[in-house]
């Protein structure tokens, strides 16, 4: 009845985005998960490990789920900066868009509600820009240490590499790994079990106002510890999240995608 697939060969053919549109895999009986430019599976699609296509997370601020406007929203019902932020940064570390829905009212307007939220993960995101944007899972994309860590990464030079690639290897010389840590550590100390360091390994804290904080590190368990005592607000950009910036950390060959 909708001629999708007349269409879909229209759009990719003919029409005048085709060499830059993207469409989902929510065209038709039987294709979600499985064809499109990128897999949205079902709403609020978390994969567990890294998936090797390009996903889309579809969430929605409405604890809800609604993804239209309803009257009766309180606050509680909407999401957190905070479980907004822990969303994003877990759908990056996997390669995947995240993409949060906010159901305007009946005139149209976004409700201050909704706008605050908005507000408060775009701190965090315009802080962390560099670390979120353009960048790609790294080889691990999360730390086994007790507070939550997740890695997103980026090559200094790309010559040479598929610009469709799944993941950044580890390279010494060439990755810069993101650490995004979602809870303070009791004791100050940020375990990164995952980076190998090596005897010209830098660390950096996002600072607030664009600036970076040179962080000292200790060995510890095959990888660092980086202390951040004596840092607090206004240091940090943001309350919800704080990210470090890990240079010349040693190479390691692992595919995550087997
Ligand atoms: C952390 O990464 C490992 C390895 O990919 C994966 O098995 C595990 O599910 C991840 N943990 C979470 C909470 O996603
Ligand atoms: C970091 O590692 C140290 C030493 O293994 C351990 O005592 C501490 O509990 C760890 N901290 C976290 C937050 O996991
Ligand atoms: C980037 O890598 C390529 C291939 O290894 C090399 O030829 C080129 O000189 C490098 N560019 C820079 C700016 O280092």
């Amino acid at each position: 009845y909708w001629k999708s697939p007349e269409f879909l060969a229209w759009l990719y053919n003919e029409s005048p985005v085709k060499d830059t549109v993207v469409t989902n895999d929510r065209w038709g009986k039987g294709s979600t998960c499985l064809h499109g430019g990128y897999l949205t599976c079902q709403d609020h699609y978390l994969p567990n490990q890294l998936p090797t296509r390009k996903w889309e997370d579809s969430d929605t601020i409405d604890k809800g789920g609604s993804y239209g406007y309803r009257r009766t929203i309180t606050s509680a019902d909407v999401l957190t900066p905070s479980e907004a932020i822990t969303r994003l940064v877990q759908v990056i570390s996997k390669g995947g868009n995240y993409l949060l829905n906010v159901g305007p009212d009946a005139n149209g307007k976004i409700i201050p509600l909704f706008e605050d939220r908005l507000r408060q993960i775009g701190i965090f995101v315009w802080a962390h820009s560099e670390a979120i944007f353009a960048t790609k899972p790294w080889i691990f994309q999360n730390d086994t240490a007790t507070s939550p860590v997740w890695y997103t990464s980026q090559l200094r030079n790309t010559t040479g590499f598929d610009p469709y690639r799944i993941y950044n290897p580890q390279q010494q010389q060439n990755t810069i790994i993101y650490a995004f840590v979602l809870s303070w550590p009791d004791d100050n100390k940020v375990n990164l079990t995952k980076v190998i360091p090596t005897s010209s390994t830098v660390v950096n804290l996002f600072g607030a106002n664009n600036k970076f904080i040179p962080m000292t590190y200790t060995q510890q368990n095959g990888g660092i510890q980086v202390d951040i005592s004596g840092l607090g607000m206004p240091k940090f950009p943001s309350p919800y999240a704080f990210v470090l910036k890990i240079e010349y950390a040693a190479d390691q060959n692992v595919n995550p995608v087997g």
